[in-house]
């Protein structure tokens, strides 16, 4: 389809993934993957720029406090095709034009929502019940799980933004509220935050880069991400931050220009609003020159690579694992007196995961510029 997470890093943990499951070591050998968090102040764009992450139509965005409840999004690979198990009472929605995507939520088990804008109206419907109409703000995570062909398993985590002065039925001590939650995400070290500032507003206040250098000091796991550059005054630009002169950060910011209040409003397709994000980096004075490290496409690649890097250093464990599991499984075999085989099987194994490893160092050796673009 589009903009997600690159279809070659889907494939190799897919393959991956094969291979522990023909095993049998899922459990103790899967790859855990970093879960995603978006931080930033209200209205700054995170859950804009998650949903174009994703390259679906399906969260509530909008002028104002629109998140109000944390939204746990696990995307879960599936082959096309694939027979369904019905969990439970398989109430479907929707049979769509693509059946072999669909989204499920943990308060409704067994129903399959397969039209995207319906998954957005349940994410509203479910907040205002939790939490009322009245600004209110909970806790409480919305669990969403969206299984398709296209996607990367992986968790996304769209948070309620930083905000200050309590309005509605928010309680006096809001600040302090939406701080402890959005701590309880990110300061998880297996957490990538993704750091939203609108370019229109000033990074030196920015909420989110703040907060993000509270649990993450050393910029290991911080991106920035700078949005609403098309809503900047004429004649500035985000140059110098991504330069590093402002606020340098080691895994350095991505600019971004998201669909606006009115394209919500009219709809505009994720499709085309990508291609009107392309075409502003390419032809704007500031930036033509590195348009290829603006964009929605930019930040999913560095995610990948980030991932790539992750799976990387986890390998040699699961391999310990994988090793040492072989090893008691053949010595039980032996004691039961049973064919031992050629006692291959395990070899093979590992090295598949091997080769794995060398072809993970080639592809992110051969992009590591990605990584520490900022000139
Ligand atoms: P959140 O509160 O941080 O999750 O922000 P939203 O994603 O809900 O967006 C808040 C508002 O800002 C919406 O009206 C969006 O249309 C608008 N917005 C977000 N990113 C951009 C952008 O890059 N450019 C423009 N023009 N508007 C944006
Ligand atoms: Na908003
Ligand atoms: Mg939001």
């Amino acid at each position: 389809t589009q903009s997600g997470l690159g279809t070659e890093i889907v494939n190799t943990i897919n393959k991956l993934q094969d291979v522990f499951t023909s095993i049998g070591t899922t459990s103790q050998a899967s790859i855990d993957l970093p879960q995603i968090c978006v931080l930033g102040s209200q209205s700054s764009g995170k859950s804009s720029v998650l949903e174009n992450i994703v390259g679906r139509d399906f969260l509530p965005r909008g002028t104002g406090i629109v998140t109000r409840r944390p939204l746990v999004l696990q995307l879960i690979n599936r082959p096309a095709g694939s027979v369904g198990q019905p969990n439970g009472v398989d109430k479907t929605h929707d049979k769509a034009a693509n059946p072999d995507e669909w989204g499920e939520f943990l308060h409704l088990p067994g129903e399959k929502f397969y039209d995207f804008n319906k998954i957005r109206d349940e994410i509203v419907r479910d907040t205002e019940a939790k939490t009322g109409k009245n600004a209110g703000i909970s806790p409480l995570p919305i669990n969403l799980r969206i299984f398709s062909p296209n996607v990367l398993t992986l968790t996304l985590v769209d948070l309620p933004g930083l905000t200050k002065v309590p309005v509605g039925d928010q309680p006096r001590d809001i600040e302090k509220q939406i701080r402890d939650m959005l701590l309880k995400y990110i300061s998880k070290p297996a957490c990538i935050i993704l750091a939203v500032t609108a370019a229109n507003t000033d990074l030196a206040n920015s909420d989110g880069l703040k907060m993000a250098r509270e649990v993450d000091p050393e910029g290991t796991r911080t991106i920035g991400v700078l949005t609403k550059v098309d809503l900047m005054d004429k004649g500035t630009d985000v140059v110098d931050i991504l330069a590093g002169r402002i606020i340098p950060l080691r895994l350095g910011y991505v600019p971004v220009v998201n669909r606006g209040q009115r394209d919500i409003e009219t709809n505009k397709a994720i499709s085309t609003a990508l291609e009107h994000e392309r075409e502003f980096f390419e032809n704007h004075p500031s930036y033509k020159g590195k348009a290829q490290f603006c964009g929605t496409p930019f930040l999913a690649r560095k995610l990948n690579m980030i991932l790539m890097h992750h799976i990387r250093a986890t390998l040699p464990d699961i391999k310990a694992r994988i090793s040492a599991n072989l090893q008691k499984f053949n010595a039980e075999l032996i004691s039961l007196g049973g064919p031992t085989g050629d006692g291959n099987s395990g070899n093979i194994v590992l090295s598949v995961i091997t080769e794995f490893t060398s072809e993970f160092r080639t592809t992110i050796d051969g992009n590591t510029n990605d990584l520490s673009l900022n000139e």
